[in-house]
């Protein structure tokens, strides 16, 4: 492959990164909701059964005229805004931290998005609010909902409620019912910690949500419990505080000093504490899932960048503050290992594009970059790291596309900060593609094996951080037994150099719950079943005894030493001056109201059950990526026309137009800064 092809494939595969995690479909035959109902709302007695008005103005009652079944239906008019509608409390019902199945009917008069969506607050009472699941009402038919949905464990104030994007029409709901999800059996497997205790950890990647499925869970104490990291909820975005950094910048007119919370990721690290698990911290310094406001000046995101001096000792704070709390909240949690820059290199070796990655015209880019002017700043976040971590916890840098040519860049960069003595390890994040067949795959394992070698010469520990193989786009199980070849060809790589590799980490448990859900990626199918390639991955290897989770001695928060004591050497990083992006600088217009507040969790806490529209995925191609954007562009251009399904994939925030507001969202969405497409 040229260099150019490696660099669109790099960026297509990067795209891919931030792939649809928005659903994750479920085979229908899987839900029996008529099973074991804990709560239903027919409205038939007259009542409005637990339902009220999120608004103010809305009129609530029970009508007669149309209704799903029997003779009455909750009718909700009079709506002002769009999140206006009808709500269940349902402390009183459910409880938080298990799944359940939810089915209803809900309908408006004319065409509008109609989202099922849930309401809780976190254990530090934050209010969070995800959609569930988004559909298209079409002519005042009564639409189906049905999801798996769970809210994460210590939530309280927990709603269920429905909101139309249409801010004035009337939502009609019937026969909603909760039911408990039934418990399945997992297979009687021998654990693959057991199959590689002579090896590496075996690990995966856990978010609050998949606690909540106890067949789910089952699979990953058998298999998995080597090593979690937090999906999600240990990123910038979920443990930065703006309300409280403002509030502590208000009240002691200092502005370096951002506040952390820990509260998204506590049912995630209260898991690891019970079970005594060591928890790879993922991840400090990024520049996808970063709020923008950290860079700036008086945190407010439209302001000016700050200066690197005033950044500094924004991010030795940060990083003191978030292992300050982990040792406060979490005093025997393991952290064996913490990926203190992820992804800073771009394929050919070229650090990231200065600016935010959510604006419009800055695929990709860094605002660290923006700060630093380069990728020096990877040393100050090494050095802040090996201050503040705990004893025993390894330090890393983790990337992805970790096989292509930025490969020189990373082991120079790792050299470096190896000499400083600031870093233990690599993390080779593996997001790889099988396609349809070895031959096709990318990388090919023997290139993914140069990397390990490469990586390993280093002398630093080598981890593969969040393994996945990807199919064909719904392709069934046609191709599982390539997969099972490349996996093994994979892990046979892994286990070739197990002396240098201490983890691997797959990203994720089942396939239906991947962020690349439509590509099957991983070894456990939607029925937690073995696929394949769990099969092929441990043929010829011995089980032996399963390394003990042995208890951590209590851990002290860091010391409260003024910041910054450290005086970081001078970088070595090569000074590239950034170039100018070359995305067409579309300007966006106005977005219109959202139909709901922004949900900040990448990985839903539901599980719709029906298909839903594949947002973004323009040339219906199975990924999203530059290719959809420039689609988009060129139809806004009207240079080319689209087909009525990949018209429903370019509205991608589901407001009814195709605009330059989709445009400017589908970016934002392939730079990872928003983690959902559609309503
Ligand atoms: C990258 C990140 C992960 C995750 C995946 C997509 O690999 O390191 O944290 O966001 O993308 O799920």
């Amino acid at each position: 492959m040229n260099n150019s092809k490696r660099i669109i494939a790099g960026i297509a595969s990067l795209a891919m990164l931030a792939g649809v995690v928005a659903a994750f479909p479920v085979q229908p035959e899987k839900v029996s909701a008529e099973d074991d109902v804990i709560f239903s709302a027919d409205f038939e007695d007259g009542k409005e059964d637990g339902f009220s008005r999120r608004g103010e103005d809305e009129t609530v009652e029970v009508v007669s005229e149309g209704a799903h079944g029997g003779d009455n239906c909750l009718s909700i008019s009079t709506r002002k805004e769009s999140w206006n509608g009808p709500q269940v409390a349902l402390d009183d019902v459910i409880e938080a931290g298990t799944q359940y199945i939810v089915t209803a009917y809900a309908k408006t008069p004319y065409y509008s998005k109609l989202t099922l969506s849930m309401q809780f607050d976190d254990a530090e009472g934050t209010t969070h609010y995800d959609n569930v699941l988004p559909q298209d009402c079409k002519d005042g038919d009564w639409l189906k909902y049905e999801a798996k949905v769970s809210f994460p464990a210590g939530s309280t104030n927990k709603f269920l409620y429905f909101e139309a994007a249409d801010a004035n029409c009337t939502i009609f709901v019937d026969d909603f019912k909760i039911s408990n999800v039934p418990d399945v059996a997992i297979e009687d497997l021998t654990s693959l910690r057991a199959y590689y205790a002579d090896y590496f950890k075996i690990g995966t990647a856990l978010t609050p949500s998949d606690l909540a499925s106890k067949p789910f869970m089952k699979l990953v104490d058998k298999h998995f419990s080597g090593s979690i990291t937090v999906g999600n909820e240990l990123k910038p975005d979920y443990v930065l505080n703006n309300k409280a950094t403002l509030a502590y910048m208000e009240e002691n007119g200092d502005d370096e000093n951002p506040q952390v919370s820990l509260a998204s990721a506590k049912p995630v690290l209260d898991y690891c504490v019970k079970n005594n698990i060591p928890l790879r911290a993922h991840t400090l310094v990024w520049h996808s899932q970063t709020p923008e406001w950290f860079f700036k000046e008086n945190y407010d995101a439209k302001g000016e960048y700050v200066s690197k001096e005033k950044m500094l000792k924004r991010m030795e704070n940060y990083i003191k503050n978030v292992f300050a709390a982990l040792a406060k909240e979490y005093p025997t949690l393991n952290i064996y290992a913490c990926d203190v820059v992820n992804e800073a290199w771009l394929e050919d070796g070229t650090p990231r594009k200065p600016g935010h990655p959510s604006e419009s015209n800055q695929w990709g880019a860094s605002d660290w970059v923006a700060v630093f002017g380069d990728n020096s700043f990877i040393d100050y976040a090494f050095e802040y790291a090996r201050k503040y971590a705990p004893k025993g916890c390894k330090l890393y840098y983790n990337d992805y596309n970790e096989y292509m040519d930025k490969k020189k860049q990373i082991v120079e960069m790792a050299t470096r900060l190896k000499e400083k003595g600031v870093i233990d390890g690599i993390g080779m994040q593996a997001h790889l593609d099988c396609r349809q067949s070895m031959d096709a795959a990318f990388p090919s394992p023997q290139m993914f094996e140069q990397a390990v070698k490469e990586y390993v010469a280093t002398g630093l520990d080598v981890q593969i951080t969040e393994l996945d193989v990807t199919v064909p786009e719904k392709s069934g199980d046609q191709y599982f037994e390539h997969q099972a070849k490349y996996y093994d060809a994979i892990m046979n790589v892994a286990e070739k150099y197990k002396d240098n590799i201490s983890a691997v980490i797959f990203w994720g448990v089942t396939d239906d719950n991947s962020w690349r859900a439509s590509q099957n990626p991983l070894i456990f199918d939607s029925e937690f079943k073995a696929k394949p390639a769990y099969y092929s991955i441990i043929e010829g290897l011995t089980p032996g005894e399963i390394p003990t989770n042995a208890p951590v001695p209590t851990q002290t928060a860091p010391s409260e030493s003024p910041s910054p004591t450290v005086k970081p050497t001078e970088s070595a990083s090569p000074t590239v001056k950034p170039t100018e992006t070359a995305s067409p600088t579309v300007k966006p217009t106005e977005t219109a109201l959202p139909t709901v507040k922004p949900t900040e969790s990448a990985t839903p806490a539901v599980t719709p059950t029906e298909k839903t529209v594949a947002y973004g995925d323009i040339d219906l191609s199975g990924t999203i990526d530059v290719t959809d954007l420039t689609q988009l562009s060129l139809y806004l251009l009207k240079d080319v026309k689209l087909s009525e399904d990949e018209k429903k994939c370019a509205d991608v925030n589901a407001d009814g137009n195709i605009d330059l507001t989709d445009l400017a969202t589908l970016r934002q969405f392939i730079s990872k800064k928003i983690s959902k497409l559609g309503a």
